[in-house]
This record gives C-alpha cells, structure tokens and sequence, in this order.
C-alpha cells in the first residue's frame, strides 16, 4: 500500500508525491499561509496552485517559513487561460515565479484548453523547462483531442493531465488513453466539492472502514492510481484527509461505486466523453 511518502515517476523522469493539497478557494494572506504551514508540517508535499488561485505569493512564503527543504516540496501551478500564447505564457511565468520567489516551479500546467493556443503556450512552457524555470510540462482539463492536438503538432507527451475523478466522475476513456500514452493522471476535485456526502454507498463504506465519507473518497483516487489533491483549509480536515494509508477499499466497494450516479455528474462526463 501507498505511503504519504510515496511517489510517482513521471514520462520525464520527475518524481511526485501521489497526494496533495489542493489550494483553489484557501484565501489569501495570513488565512492562506496558516493552512499551508500546518499541511506542510503534518507531511503534505505537494501543493496544487493556479495563476488563477491568486495564491502563488502564499505558498512561496509558507514553503520559506516552513524550512522544509524546498527540493522535497512539489509545486504545481496552471497558465490561466487570458496568459496563453507565447509570449504571454512566457511572461506569465516569470511573474509566478517572482510571486513565488522560488527559483523554479516543479510543474507548470496549460489550465485549460480553451483558448485555441495551446500550441503555442505549451512550446513556451517547454522553452521554460530547457531554462531549467519549471521541471516539468503538464496539462490540465485535455479531453482526448487536445492531447491528439499536442501530438500532431510533434510536440512531446505532457507529463501529466489533470482532470475531475472522483466516484461519480470517472471519465474511464480519457484515464485509458491518458495511461495508454504514458501521462499520469491527477484528479482534481476528489471530494466532489463535497457535493456527494450523503450518498448512501458511501456512507456505508465509511462506517464498514470505520472512516470518515472524505476519506472514503480520497482512498477510491489513490486505489485508482490517481494523483489526488483534496483541499481543505480547516486543520481538522487536512489531518482526516491525510489519514487515508491505513486501508483500502475492498473489490466489492469498487463495483459498488460503478455504479455511482449523481445527476449533474452523470451528464457532465457523458458531454466530455462525447466530444
Ligand atoms: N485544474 C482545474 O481546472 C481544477 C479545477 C478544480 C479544482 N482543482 C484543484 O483541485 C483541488 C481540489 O478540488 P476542490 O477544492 O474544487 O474540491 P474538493 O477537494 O473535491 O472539495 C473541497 C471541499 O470539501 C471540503 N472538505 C475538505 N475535506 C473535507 C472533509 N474531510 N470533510 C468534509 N468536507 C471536507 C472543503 O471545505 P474546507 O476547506 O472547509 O475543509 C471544500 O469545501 C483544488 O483546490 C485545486 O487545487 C483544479
């Protein structure tokens, strides 16, 4: 079984912790630096962040205020969608970093595909890992055509896709290719945003695991393979999500949960599957 301290190689040979702290919606300020501060202190290595999070200067400062040795913390970051193109991503970057005040960012992603310059974005991105800025290149909400877009254009394979998975999103076609093509697959939103809580299976597989409906959830990511990163910013809830190394989700609790539906869910994974 997997360890807080376990990792995962990536097609570039960049090694990452398999679980993280998500930092969409921590705050910002002393808030923000306080949650870091006490994840980082209780073993979270890796940080989940985004231009857009507006977050960047926080985590640099809890990573220096940590004293933690900066080579074993994972950052990731995203290019919001209004910095793409290559010059703008360039500089975007650059800005991060001095945001940051670090002399690299671990893992820089594409946010979204949205903006029909991807191509361009991420030759920048691959421009700032040959500076040595950033260690790797991923990217983040790829349906499969825009994975195929990066290939025809003889671009190398993103290190990483991250996407929404969770129990009622499963997005099975994009995990296989993702797999299929060497690109690890970090899920995003593990807890459903907490939308899901009271499902009754889930429920009952708490209390058979004697765990909490989070952890429940969290533990399905890790069984799948998935990098996960649940965000909390309640000291409470950043312990509970960490303590999920202790067990398993057994055979019979996975096809249960294949047949999770949630309304919303079920109709957003099926629009994504079909385009
Ligand atoms: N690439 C993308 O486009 C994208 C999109 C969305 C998210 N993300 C990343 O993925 C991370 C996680 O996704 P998310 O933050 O949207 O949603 P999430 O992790 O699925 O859920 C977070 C919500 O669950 C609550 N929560 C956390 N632990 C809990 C527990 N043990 N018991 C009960 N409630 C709990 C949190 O509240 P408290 O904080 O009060 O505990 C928060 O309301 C983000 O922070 C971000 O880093 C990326």
């Amino acid at each position: 079984m997997s360890s807080l301290d376990s990792f995962i190689e990536l097609n570039d040979g960049v090694k990452i912790p398999n679980f993280g702290l998500g930092l969409y919606l921590v705050g910002s300020g002393s808030e923000a630096e306080l949650s870091l501060l006490f994840a980082l202190k209780q073993g979270y290595r890796l940080l989940d962040t985004a231009q857009f999070y507006e977050n960047e200067a926080d985590v640099g400062k809890a990573i220096k205020k940590s004293g933690i040795d900066r080579k074993s913390i994972c950052v990731v970051s995203k290019v919001w969608d209004s910095n793409h193109g290559y010059e703008a991503t360039i500089k975007s970057v650059k800005n991060s970093l001095s945001l940051f005040q670090l002399e690299y960012v671990d893992i820089f992603l594409i946010h979204s595909p949205g903006s029909g310059r991807n191509i361009d974005t991420y030759k920048a991105l691959l421009e700032l890992k040959g500076q040595g800025l950033i260690k790797s290149v991923g990217v983040s909400n790829f349906g499969i055509q825009h994975l195929k877009g990066l290939e025809e254009a003889g671009l190398p394979t993103p290190s990483i896709n991250q996407i929404e998975l969770h129990p009622f999103c499963r997005r099975e076609k994009l995990v296989d290719y993702c797999r299929e093509k060497g690109i690890c697959v970090m899920g995003y939103c593990p807890l459903a945003r907490g939308k899901c809580f009271n499902d009754p299976d889930l429920i009952n597989m708490a209390k058979e695991h004697n765990k909490s409906v989070a952890q429940v959830m969290i533990r399905w990511s890790l069984d799948k393979g998935f990098v996960t990163i649940p965000k909390s910013s309640n000291p409470k809830r950043i312990q509970e999500n960490m303590e999920v190394f202790d067990f398993k989700l057994t055979e019979k609790n996975h096809q249960i949960l294949v047949f999770s539906l949630h309304f919303v869910y079920y109709i957003y994974t099926f629009i994504s599957e079909c385009i």
